[in-house]
């Protein structure tokens, strides 16, 4: 193998991180970071592209993210966290890749159309925004990242890296970087509590990491489940039950929650037994969570320290990469 295996995956630092999330793809970091080289990336000037007026936010859930990272067992000794724009040879790099790409193959890009539509940019779409996914190339590639576990929504900017990746390399006549291979979690997606598909802050359905045992009970009983289960014996439905869809990820016990299953479909189980069931499955399992969050965040300090340790040692490889890039593009003035 020409190139490490090297691991790069991240989060938009928009809001604390949720169960979702957890499924999606933090799960599958805890176990990445055994096996890999793996740099966890804080996308604060990803987050800045449709935030770009509320900075404050951001810097506010740079915190909440790292202390979520922690909580979660993302072990810093393993793991390299870093934050985005205190690694200005990823903006460098993404100027060089828009040299490579179309502003009509942007547009066409299927994750950032769908974007664009969802938040109805139209026209008015900024540049910054448009071009996020050069970006992300630039992310994924400066740490010469050849693993990338993303949600499948996100394949399309993978595949957009790698069209930069090889046009970069074979302009200039060098294999500089490695193609990138997305990991698709094969977890299945979390829905939100309202029923919705997909659980996110955005859409106010989501259960926080950082939830407490009263939040979390709260809203497991507004969760979506069946609406035509009025009475406890009425026979109720599995699919599209959110408390089921939960249960079957996070209740350890499968037999018991095969026989909930049959007891609801022939009747006789009500709504808020069901409920309690998944509000004690979900905070024994979010407890180690909260406690060691709240170890962390009495220090918020040595947090900050251990992304910027991570940091340094991600501007370090930053730096050799980009003397090998401005190497090949015969921009080395200084070294010769
Ligand atoms: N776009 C990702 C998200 O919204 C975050 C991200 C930014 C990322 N750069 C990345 C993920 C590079 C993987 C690789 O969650």
């Amino acid at each position: 193998m020409k190139f490490d295996e090297i691991v790069l995956t991240g989060d938009r630092p928009t809001g604390p991180l949720h169960l979702g999330h957890y499924v999606g793809s933090l799960a599958n970091r805890i176990e990445l970071q055994e096996r890999y080289k793996q740099y966890i990336m804080i996308a604060d000037v990803q987050a800045l592209t449709d935030n770009y007026e509320h900075p404050e936010k951001i810097r506010q859930n740079i915190l909440q993210v790292a202390l979520d990272y922690l909580a979660i067992g993302i072990d810093p000794a393993k793991s390299t966290i870093f934050i985005q724009s205190m690694i200005p040879e990823i903006a460098e790099l993404t100027v060089f890749y828009l040299n490579f790409v179309t502003i009509a193959r942007l547009k066409r890009n299927p994750t950032v159309k769908t974007e664009i539509d969802q938040k109805g940019y139209g026209e008015q779409v900024t540049a910054g925004f448009l071009m996020y996914p050069v970006s992300q190339a630039a992310d994924i590639t400066i740490v010469k990242g050849s693993l990338v576990p993303v949600g499948e929504d996100q394949l399309p900017v993978i595949e957009q890296t790698n069209e930069l990746v090889r046009a970069f390399n074979r302009t200039y006549g060098a294999e500089v970087f490695p193609e990138a291979k997305a990991i698709i979690s094969q977890a299945p997606r979390l829905a939100g509590i309202d029923g919705k598909a997909k659980m996110s802050k955005s859409l106010n359905n989501a259960i926080f990491l950082c939830d407490s045992a009263d939040e979390v009970a709260r809203k497991v009983m507004q969760m979506y489940t069946d609406p035509d289960h009025l009475r406890v014996e009425d026979p109720g439905k599995i699919e599209g039950n959110v408390v089921f869809a939960y249960l079957d990820i996070f209740d350890a016990d499968k037999d018991a929650v095969q026989a909930l299953k049959e007891h609801y479909r022939r009747g006789g189980l009500g709504d808020v037994k069901l409920k309690r069931r998944l509000i004690d499955v979900l905070n024994t399992f979010l407890e180690p969570i909260r406690v060691r969050r709240n170890l962390f965040a009495q220090d918020p300090h040595a947090v900050m320290e251990i992304l910027m340790r991570g940091t340094a040692a991600t501007q370090e490889v930053a730096r050799a990469t980009m003397q090998q890039v401005r190497s090949v593009m015969h921009l080395d003035y200084s070294s010769r």
